[in-house]
């Protein structure tokens, strides 16, 4: 079995011989044949001329060289060289800066041999670890990023579904149309991991501990944040016809909302009164259409005056969560149009009104 360890890297020229070093010698206690493809992104610090310099001493270490796009351009590229031009079996992902440990890869591959099409170094399962001095907001940052994509995505089973110490059978990847997933940046590990769970691999948790790097710093940027928001809302959009429907009825809020003050306007009535009457009514259609429409399966044990209330509730924690986002990108960005905040601000608050209304209003006590 031929085994490739992708190795994405940009500005890791402290991390690299170690890590081969490293990697050579766990390579030596494992049967398969083994090999490291560096995938580099034209590296400002010269990366690539010190991986260059040890692909030449060992014929099983490999460069793959290009444009900044990002963590999950660079996986796409470095996987699909990995299948067509050096015929892997397994593909493996791992980070360049000792995160996911060399010794781990022995268990992870005997997974592979054991029958899993999909394995993940995982931080989330009985024996994982996070390091213990992680600042809260890393922690949290980490948490909410795997509760999006199990609660949102649709991933529930998955511990750690933004792992990045991943062996993965190259015929599941043949499934996956790599160049169709539009993700570029660490968005990718969710991406790759849906697709994997939709075409039926086997996927298996094994428990690591990730360790913090000390040579050079993080590449997770606010653009990765922001497509990582997006790409958990499409999935589950894809994928959920409930999601769609309560879509298309929040849509349909919006021309009633407008509708209706502009009616109250030409009837002569105060425009401040308008607004909040017109909104109120829009959250009332709203809410009847949820009922009797898109949550119409869930057998409720409320009445429908207090489902109400609760989705009025709910409306209002949303409204304080696309405002918080306003808030915050009109100072990130004063230079950005207010329209954009705005739009932006849309995002949070349809994700939460989905799931509070879908996991509390609306929630099915026919299998609770
Ligand atoms: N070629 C290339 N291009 N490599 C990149 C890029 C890029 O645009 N961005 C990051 N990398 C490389 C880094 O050099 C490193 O080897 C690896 O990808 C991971 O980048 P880090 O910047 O160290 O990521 P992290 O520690 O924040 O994130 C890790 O944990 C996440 C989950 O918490 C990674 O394992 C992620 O994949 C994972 O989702
Ligand atoms: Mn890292």
């Amino acid at each position: 079995m031929k085994v490739v360890v992708i190795i994405p890297t940009y500005n890791e020229k402290g991390n690299v011989r170690p890590l081969i070093n490293s990697l050579l010698n766990v390579f030596r206690s494992i049967s398969h044949d083994m090999h490291i493809l560096f995938v580099d992104d034209n590296s400002p610090d010269n990366t690539a001329e010190i991986i260059q310099k040890e692909c030449q001493k060992h014929s099983n270490i490999h460069l793959i060289t290009g444009e900044k796009k990002g963590l999950g351009a660079a996986y796409i590229r470095g996987m699909q060289y990995a299948a067509d031009c050096l015929k892997a079996d397994v593909l493996m992902e791992m980070d360049a800066d000792f995160s996911h440990k060399p010794e781990d890869i022995p268990r992870l591959l005997s997974a592979i041999d054991k029958g899993a099409d999909f394995v993940i170094g995982s931080r989330y399962v009985r024996g994982g670890k996070i390091p213990r001095d992680w600042a809260f907001w890393r922690k949290l940052n980490s948490k909410w990023g795997n509760f999006f994509a199990r609660y949102i995505a649709g991933l529930y089973k998955i511990r750690d579904c933004t792992a990045g110490f991943r062996a993965i059978r190259v015929s599941v990847i043949k499934k996956i149309y790599l160049t169709n997933l539009k993700v570029k940046g660490y968005a990718f590990q969710i991406a790759l991991l849906h697709r994997a769970v939709a075409s039926h691999a086997v996927v298996r948790e094994v428990p690591v501990e990730f360790i913090d790097r000390v040579e050079g710093e993080t590449k997770l940027g606010l653009a990765d944040i922001l497509e990582f928001i997006i790409n958990v809302f499409w999935i589950r959009f894809n994928n959920s016809r409930t999601f769609i429907r309560f879509a298309i009825v929040g849509t349909s809020g919006v021309v009633v909302n407008l509708t209706v003050f502009t009616v109250l306007v030409h009837s002569g009535i105060n425009k401040f009164i308008a607004s909040p009457v017109a909104t109120e009514v829009s959250i009332l259609s709203n809410f009847l259409l949820n009922n009797f429409w898109t949550f119409r399966e869930r057998i409720s044990k409320d009445i429908i005056p207090l489902k109400g209330l609760k989705f009025n509730v709910v409306s209002l924690i949303a409204l304080g969560f696309s405002f918080f986002t306003f808030i915050l990108l009109s100072f990130l960005f004063p230079d950005a149009a207010p329209q954009v905040h705005q739009a932006i601000g849309i995002i949070p608050a349809t994700l939460i009104n989905y799931f509070l209304n879908s996991y509390w209003t609306f929630k099915d006590h026919d299998h609770s």
